[in-house]
């Protein structure tokens, strides 16, 4: 039996602008992890998946099962075990459960298809590195969000905090001074796919102007790397209000992430702002010892469907 884990994640800075060639800033939550256990089944049984999260049991075949998750887990199996140099005809039973909320742009796909590439690479006894992982998992978002930039895939199969930009680099680093974000839920389930091709359209009406709110993300990030870098977090959490303004301008805010960013605010975050697609989701604060308490407390009240705190080292 091999168990394999992974991480959810958050985007610190940078959303969207990623997908068109600035950088962005994510970090693991290991508040949240994805589970996949791979065992032996009897044999001729063939492959099974039990997603319990999704209430399905299907068995792995040349055939693409029904549903687009189910599609991403057979993918994600057909495409390590190819990578790993074996066949689909193994006799194994993937047991894959999660705490990674799903649709709330913590990276819940990404997260389960990572542990199930590091449960087959186990059990099979294979070696993979996390950038062979990361590759693997691309593969896999291709399918959940149709254009990703790469970068969740990057920082979930890392699991440290990454600065990122498309086709061109990803960069582990570690922040001078470890610090807390707390994480609001909206309720609002928010489609990756749906918002990216928003912002898409978007830009392709008026490139002018979105490249120029892109350009300021990226200028945004480049800063907030060199303050994470320097544990300058009141210079951090002014650079995550600038990058909600832009996010604002190019349409992927809402009411309720806004209620939320403002509780949060008022009750003494350092910054705070959407994290991921947007629209619905979650949102970041960032806090501290003596303020993460008043801050979760302030999101709740202003209608969060649920807070975590984690902490970023
Ligand atoms: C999703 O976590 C972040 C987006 O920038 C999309 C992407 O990078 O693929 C909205």
């Amino acid at each position: 039996m091999a168990v394999g884990t992974a991480p959810g994640k958050v985007i610190l800075l940078g959303e969207h602008a990623v997908v068109y060639g600035q950088p962005a800033i994510a970090v693991p939550v290991t508040h949240v992890q994805a589970t996949a256990v791979v065992e032996d089944a009897p044999a001729g049984t063939g492959i099974t998946i039990v997603a319990r999260d999704l209430g399905r049991r299907f068995r792995i075949s040349n055939r693409e099962p029904r549903g687009r998750a189910a599609a991403a887990l057979a993918r994600t199996v057909h495409n390590t075990l190819r990578r790993l140099g074996r066949s689909i005809d193994l006799d194994l039973e993937i047991t894959l459960s999660s705490t990674v909320p799903i649709g709330r742009g913590l990276g819940s796909g990404a997260a389960v298809a990572t542990a199930i590439v590091r449960a087959l690479a186990q059990h099979l006894g294979g070696y993979l590195t996390s950038r062979d992982v990361s590759d693997l998992v691309y593969q896999t978002e291709l399918l959940h969000h149709g254009t990703p930039s790469g970068i969740d895939n990057t920082v979930i199969a890392f699991g440290k905090p990454v600065y990122f930009i498309r086709d061109r680099c990803d960069e582990v680093f570690w922040p001078g001074r470890p610090f807390w974000l707390a994480i609001g839920d909206t309720g609002i389930p928010s489609s990756t796919r749906r918002v990216v091709a928003d912002v898409r359209d978007r830009w392709q009406r008026d490139r002018p102007t979105y490249d120029a709110h892109f350009a300021a993300i990226g200028a945004l990030v480049a800063q907030a790397r060199e303050a994470l870098i320097k544990g300058d977090l009141h210079e951090l959490g002014r650079l995550m209000i600038a990058n909600q303004d832009e996010l604002r301008a190019i349409g992927t805010s809402s009411d309720a992430l806004e209620r939320l960013i403002a509780a949060a605010m008022a009750a003494g975050a350092l910054g705070a702002k959407l994290s991921g697609s947007g629209r619905g989701g979650n949102m970041i604060a960032l806090v501290d010892e003596t303020t993460s308490d008043a801050v979760a407390a302030a999101l709740r009240c202003a209608g969060a469907q649920g807070v975590i705190i984690t902490r970023v080292s």
